[in-house]
């Protein structure tokens, strides 16, 4: 199969791109109204874009709560959706009204942010407090205007980190389950077991070619 997406013409019930820019990570967004209403979210068009500054990206389809409330106060956190939490992450999809509190439906508790307003998910072991940079309307389909994607761009100002996944140094990505997002109505999970490492090549003097140290992580961060 080799098609345009012009005419998608893929010949399958639901379109395939979903289920092949993946694993996507779920950024579960919360964010406050100006009338001070909780709203609790999760998108998986989301990933970090830069560590200098901290930088995250969510994508809207269409003006959705979250988007709107982000144009009134201006701040979100972006809480890690664990497997321990998919069916409350699942339950705060729900298309409810804008003034229903989506932790409160999921039955999820709230904790207070350090350096932002909308509170995170408690029971979440990682949490990104941030503030938003730019949305960036994206082209879109004028038979689908429902459809009309904005990006918005957050500045991460604030990391809550359950120190029980602190080992070594180091954060326990694996220990905390987090839930990964595919095709359909398909998810992954990632387990301590499916975390590996790899070193990154050691290029010669020469510049011409480079080698791979084995075995465990040597702990240089090239
Ligand atoms: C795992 C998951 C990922 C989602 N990702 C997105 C996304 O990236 N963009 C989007 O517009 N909606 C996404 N949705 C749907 C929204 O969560 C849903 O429309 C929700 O009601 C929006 O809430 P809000 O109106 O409170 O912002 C996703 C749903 C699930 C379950």
């Amino acid at each position: 199969m080799h098609y345009s997406t012009e005419t998608r013409d893929h010949g399958m019930r639901h379109d395939p791109f979903k289920a092949l820019v993946v694993p996507r990570p779920i950024g579960w967004i919360s964010t406050l109204s100006a009338d001070g209403v909780v709203n609790l979210a999760p998108y998986s068009f989301f990933n970090g874009v830069s560590d200098s500054p901290p930088m995250v990206m969510f994508a809207s389809a269409g003006t959705k709560d979250t988007l709107r409330n982000l144009r009134e106060t201006g701040e979100f956190t972006c809480s890690i959706a664990t497997w321990e939490l998919r069916e409350q992450m699942n339950m705060s999809s729900a298309t409810v009204s804008a003034e229903v509190d989506e932790f409160a439906l999921a039955g999820l508790e709230p904790a207070a942010s350090r350096f932002v307003k909308p509170p995170r998910v408690a029971r979440s072991p990682a949490a990104l407090e941030c503030r938003h940079w730019k949305t960036v309307e994206l082209p879109f389909d004028p038979k689908r205007p429902q459809l009309a994607y904005s990006v918005v761009f957050g500045l991460v100002v604030g990391v809550y980190i359950d120190d029980a996944f602190v080992k070594d140094g180091r954060v326990d990505t694996g220990a905390m389950r987090p839930l990964a997002r595919l095709g359909y109505m398909d998810y992954s999970v990632l387990t301590p077991e499916s975390v590996f490492s790899l070193n990154r090549p050691q290029v010669a003097g020469d510049g011409r070619s480079a080698t791979v140290p084995g075995g465990a992580w040597d702990g240089n961060y090239r």
